[in-house]
């Protein structure tokens, strides 16, 4: 059985290298992230390639950070966990093969954790943190002495996985000390914090595109574009065809109820549309060399105007408008369909600010329940996967020794 339950966490499957210490699932003792965002940016993406490479220069002086920041040595760890998938193969195994290489050099298990099982434990992992917020149903406040997975009251969630790889919608619950996730909806091709990536990519904007949005969008009218979504017709997509793109690969749409499938590629197309029909292509090309010398998204009015034009921040604020009304109608739809009153909302996209503020508002009217991870622990980090590893140590869920990168693993 656990010493200290302490539990390190590695992350390395994109554009992120992170490592943390988690005590029993619910106390984050130390938590590092190093991003590779400045490598990325002026290629408007990940690319892959570089990523490996980066991950490869900074997992150990990560990992040593975040052993160092806690206090503790690798002969305290119970168990070391690290993200198998998916992700970026390349970038996955240098997490995989470091994580082996440390528990075997100390006797210690590995544990496979699931990414997106990671984004959905984030939300979990702060509401043990801070068990005044979280929905317990009736059960006395968990706190890291008393937590474990099988603690009774805690009750089944929708959650949202909302990111630059995955747009999903699980249905979480535990189970027999564990947790089961069945899958509800889900993108049939981009994933939102994509359409985000590209649409910004499109208007000159920095990279990654959401935090740029989001602070623009505050100082656009979100009704001056009436984007709309298209209700998605399932039979194309049973048809036999191979999905199209990295997001549709990670999991099944057969059998999910059309309502519940979203679909953020033509959003970009209308945003491209309306660039070229209203001459605004110039204007974007001419922004990319000044993003780039400044990096941070503007944070005033003025210095988003001496930025964009005023039909430029229209744009994106309904952009943004549009998307987050998106999620929420199938978000909430699906809640009603199950009967869940209690939702996860997870993510990089789940940090956006109009995303929080409306979803919190809606819940608030039909009563229900609604989370989000801080928003450092919304974009990728390890503390999530660390959290996510404490059930499957105590079920003694241990990798193989021939553990490698699943670049498609799915959820459910
Ligand atoms: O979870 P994450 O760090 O990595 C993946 O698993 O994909 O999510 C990154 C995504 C990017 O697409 C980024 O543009 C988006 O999250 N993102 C945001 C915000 N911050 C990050 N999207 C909207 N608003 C934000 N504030
Ligand atoms: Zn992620």
């Amino acid at each position: 059985m656990p010493g200290r339950g302490l539990i390190l966490g590695i992350e390395t499957s994109c554009d992120e290298t992170a490592a943390a210490i988690v005590e029993r699932g619910a106390r984050t003792v130390s938590s590092v992230v190093a991003s590779q965002i400045a490598t990325h940016a002026r290629y408007g993406g990940v690319v892959p390639e570089l990523a490996s490479r980066e991950h490869l220069r900074a997992i150990v002086p990560v990992v040593r950070a975040a052993l160092q920041q806690a206090g503790v040595t690798l002969a305290d760890l119970d168990a070391i966990a690290v993200t198998s998938g998916p992700g970026l193969a390349g970038a996955l195994l240098v997490g995989i093969t470091y994580a082996k290489a440390l528990a075997f050099a100390n006797q210690l298990p590995v544990i496979a954790v699931n990414h997106l099982e990671g984004h959905i434990h984030a939300v979990l992992l702060n509401e043990r943190e801070s068990p005044a917020q979280a929905l317990t149903g009736g059960a006395p406040g968990l706190d890291s002495e008393t937590w474990d997975s099988t603690t009774p009251g805690i009750d089944p969630a929708l959650a949202l996985v909302v990111s630059g790889g995955h747009t999903h919608l699980y249905l979480a619950q535990p189970s027999h000390g564990t947790w089961r996730y069945t899958l509800i909806g889900r993108t049939v091709d981009d994933a939102a914090g994509e359409a985000y990536d590209k649409v910004a990519k499109l208007l000159g904007l920095g990279y990654p595109g959401g935090p740029w949005i989001d602070a623009l969008a505050r100082f656009g009218n979100p009704h001056a574009v009436p984007f709309t979504f298209a209700q998605i017709k399932t039979k194309a997509h049973l048809g036999g065809k191979p999905a199209r793109t990295k997001a549709a690969k990670t999991a099944p749409i057969a059998r999910l109820d059309p309502h519940l499938l979203f679909s953020f590629s033509g959003i970009k197309t209308a945003v491209l549309r309306y660039v070229e029909l209203h001459g605004m292509r110039a204007e974007a090309r001419a922004r990319v060399s000044r993003v780039l010398a400044n990096f941070r998204p503007p944070q005033t009015r003025e210095a988003a105007l001496a930025l964009c034009s005023q039909p430029t921040l229209d744009l994106i604020a309904s952009f943004q408008h549009a998307v987050v009304g998106d999620l929420m109608k199938k978000t909430f739809a699906a809640a009603e369909s199950l009967g869940a009153y209690r939702i996860l909302i997870t993510g990089g996209v789940a940090a956006n600010h109009e995303l929080r503020e409306r979803f919190n508002e809606e819940a608030a009217r039909r009563g229900l329940h609604i989370a989000f991870p801080t928003l450092a622990l919304s974009t990728d980090n390890a503390a999530m996967i660390a959290a996510a590893a404490w059930p499957r140590f105590l079920a003694r869920e241990f990798a193989p020794a021939n553990l490698s990168a699943d670049a498609s693993l799915t959820l459910a």
